[in-house]
């Protein structure tokens, strides 16, 4: 019985083999028959191309303002007057109408010149050259802002629980993306510019935000006790920087700053 049942499973794992293959066939082929019915939508003849070449071919057209969309996070109606749910046979692609497209054309021009006129200075071997692109500076956003200009915005605006709740806002939306960095340092940086400004319960606040994704954080808990400290709470001091020890015992200068609150 048993070589028997091998066979059959062998068979059968052929079988389902067989099946994911064609379902596979048939997805590639779905995608293929989109993308040459949407690219049949698009005009051949291009009639308002500024900075783009006159002779740019449909494909290589096409796959810049892909580039454009998924570098900004935003889709083509964004920048082309036309109805998205009737397809691309309703774009009026060459029209100016829309300000984020005459926006999207200076910057297409910027980089033009950042590395047609100004990179090209500095000699790169050639193996080596490197090109400003738009994802280098939006990382999938239509404004390049970095987090810590978003979160000092939202402080100002309503202090310690806007920016609390834009972060928490942000990671959501954002995390594992290239968009916005959320590593231990970020929210270190800005509870120091915080308590700068002298706010030491919106510093510390930003601090506990940070422990909750960083728990075993020594930079953060030594940052808690330098805010708690300014505070005048030598207790919470103390027991933030027994906690900084604690997570790195080999870094010394936590022990040292410790022993120096306890007066040893
Ligand atoms: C961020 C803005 C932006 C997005 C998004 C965008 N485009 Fe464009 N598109 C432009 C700009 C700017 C030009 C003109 C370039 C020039 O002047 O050289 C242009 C030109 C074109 C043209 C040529 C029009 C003509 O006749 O002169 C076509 C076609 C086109 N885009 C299609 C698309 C498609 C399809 C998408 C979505 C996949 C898309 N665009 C997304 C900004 C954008
Ligand atoms: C060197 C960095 C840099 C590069 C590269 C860059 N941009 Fe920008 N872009 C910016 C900055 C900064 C702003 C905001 C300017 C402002 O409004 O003050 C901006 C704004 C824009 C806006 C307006 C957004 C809005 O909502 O008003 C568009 C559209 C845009 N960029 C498209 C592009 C495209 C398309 C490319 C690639 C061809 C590109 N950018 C490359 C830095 C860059």
């Amino acid at each position: 019985m048993r070589p028997n049942t091998i066979k059959d499973s062998h068979q059968s794992t052929r079988k389902v083999r067989g099946q994911v293959m064609i379902f596979a066939l048939a997805f590639v082929f779905f995608l293929l028959a989109g993308q040459s019915s949407i690219m049949a939508q698009i005009p051949d003849k291009f009639e308002n191309l500024k900075v783009l070449p006159q002779d740019i071919t449909k494909s290589k057209l096409v796959s810049i303002m892909k580039k454009f969309t998924s570098a900004l996070g935003v889709r083509c109606v964004n920048c082309h007057v036309g109805d998205a749910s009737k397809g691309f046979s309703s774009f009026e692609f060459a029209s100016d109408e829309k300000e984020l497209k005459t926006k999207a054309r200076f910057m297409l021009d910027m980089v033009k010149q950042i590395n047609s006129e100004l990179l090209v200075n500095l000699n790169t071997s050639e193996r080596e050259k490197l090109e400003v692109q738009c994802v280098t500076c939006h990382r999938g956003q239509r404004r390049p802002v970095l987090i810590g200009d978003t979160l000092m915005s939202a402080y100002s605006n309503g202090g310690i629980d806007t920016l609390v709740a834009e972060f928490k806002k942000l990671r959501e939306k954002y995390y594992g993306s290239h968009t916005f960095d959320f590593g231990e340092r970020v929210l270190i940086r800005i509870g120091s510019q915080i308590q700068a400004l002298g706010d030491m319960p919106g510093a510390i606040g930003v601090y506990r935000l940070n422990a909750e994704y960083f728990p075993e954080s020594s930079q953060n808990f030594a940052q808690l006790a330098f805010a708690h400290l300014e505070m005048g709470d030598t207790t919470s001091a103390v027991e933030n920087l027994e906690n900084a020890v604690k997570y790195s015992p080999e870094v010394p200068w936590f022990k040292m700053q410790l022993d120096k609150l306890k007066g040893k």
